[in-house]
């Protein structure tokens, strides 16, 4: 009988602690993963105000420093500035020994101005021009339009056109596209084979940045922007600065309305195809093959979806940002997809170099 209870209240224990293993481990990893996808709106503003107040480039130049320290030379209470600086060590963002903060390898690669590959513009642009507009996703999926667009002063339909009329906006929004392809305009210049291309043109193609890096690297061939024209000023200005303004210009165009020029052999969307519709897509490839030559190619540059439609985490960010805000069309397609719409829209051969970064370039040739 006292064994019968004895071992009753055994089985009773083991199952109890194994509940409470089990809750250690897969509840607690439930909770975190939870925080980190429902309260990401405020970490985001965590994030933020640490970037404007320049905190990690002051812990990039000075070493770690103690609340006392960063409350003074941010200029903030001490409580204010100890629940930033929570919120920045709970995320990960930064790190805590011995009573001080200071950046983690993510941070000082990031958010510190000193490290050319930090994406502090790309927070701003998140800052200022996505942040609010985001709050109508919901509304933006059951209406199928950019919805979040109404929270920018304008009448024109899409981000990209009404930015025209904001300049401290549209100054963000190329500031953060220009870092951005920074990072990534080196992989398609190093990677894809730019060895026959004489006349490139990169539709949609901004301040240039892609253009400059394909042309520094690749001496022989000539470039054209085209781009909206307030845009087409911006890419001048920066080929007069950089001196390449006798092998880069520009050519003002609409892709809706224009014609795409004469005599290129290779036509360059770089993240450019994710803002629009597929039957969109292929109106634009399509304008683009008949104007080429036999042999000429058009190159699809971009963050793509992979084909098993699982990830990557870049792709959950870019697709609500299209169709609540940008153009109410678009999302980060699949490779898969690209290559496909390439096909409808004439090509026959169809080539992909998959590059780190999560960009891939899909290379369709006539
Ligand atoms: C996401 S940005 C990409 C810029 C550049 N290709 C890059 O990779 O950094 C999209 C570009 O498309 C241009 N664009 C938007 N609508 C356009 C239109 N209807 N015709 C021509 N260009 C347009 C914008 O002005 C902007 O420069």
């Amino acid at each position: 009988m006292i064994a019968h209870v004895l071992r009753r209240l055994w089985l009773w224990f083991e199952r109890m602690y194994l509940v409470y293993v089990v809750d250690r481990i897969v509840l607690a990893s439930s909770i975190r993963k939870f925080y980190r996808v429902a309260a990401g709106h405020i970490y985001f503003q965590a994030l933020a105000a640490g970037v404007e107040l320049d905190l990690f480039t002051l812990l990039d130049d000075e070493g770690s420093k103690s609340l006392a320290e960063l409350s003074k030379r941010l200029e903030l209470e001490l409580q204010p500035c100890r629940i930033l600086l929570q919120a920045l060590t709970a995320t990960g963002v930064l790190q805590r020994k011995r009573g001080k903060y200071a950046n983690t390898i993510m941070s000082r690669i990031a958010f510190s101005s000193r490290d050319p590959r930090n994406l502090k513009a790309t927070i701003l642009w998140q800052k200022h021009i996505v942040y609010r507009p985001m709050a109508h996703f919901l509304e933006s999926l059951r209406e199928y339009r950019n919805v979040g667009l109404e929270e920018i002063a304008g009448t024109e339909a899409t981000l990209y056109e009404r930015l025209g009329r904001h300049p401290k906006l549209e100054k963000i929004f190329q500031d953060s596209m220009q870092e951005i392809s920074i990072q990534a305009n080196d992989l398609l210049a190093r990677y894809v084979d730019f060895g026959k291309t004489r006349l490139l043109v990169d539709v949609g193609g901004g301040n240039g940045t892609n253009l400059l890096a394909v042309a520094r690297r690749h001496p022989h061939l000539l470039g054209r922007v085209f781009d909206l024209p307030s845009i087409c000023e911006k890419a001048n200005q920066h080929f007069e600065a950089e001196r390449m303004a006798d092998r880069l210009s520009t050519i003002q165009g609409n892709v809706f309305t224009d014609e795409f020029p004469e005599g290129a052999d290779t036509f360059m969307f770089c993240h450019f195809l994710c803002i629009w519709s597929k039957d969109q897509n292929i109106s634009f490839l399509r304008k683009a093959y008949e104007k080429l030559p036999v042999g000429g190619r058009v190159i699809v540059f971009d963050i793509m979806e992979n084909d098993s439609g699982d990830g990557p985490l870049a792709a959950a960010m870019g697709s609500p940002y299209f169709i609540g805000l940008a153009t109410g069309t678009g999302m980060i397609y699949m490779k898969s997809e690209y290559e496909e719409m390439c096909r409808q829209a004439g090509f026959t051969r169809t080539a992909r170099v998959e590059l780190p970064r999560e960009h891939t370039a899909v290379i369709a040739t006539k």
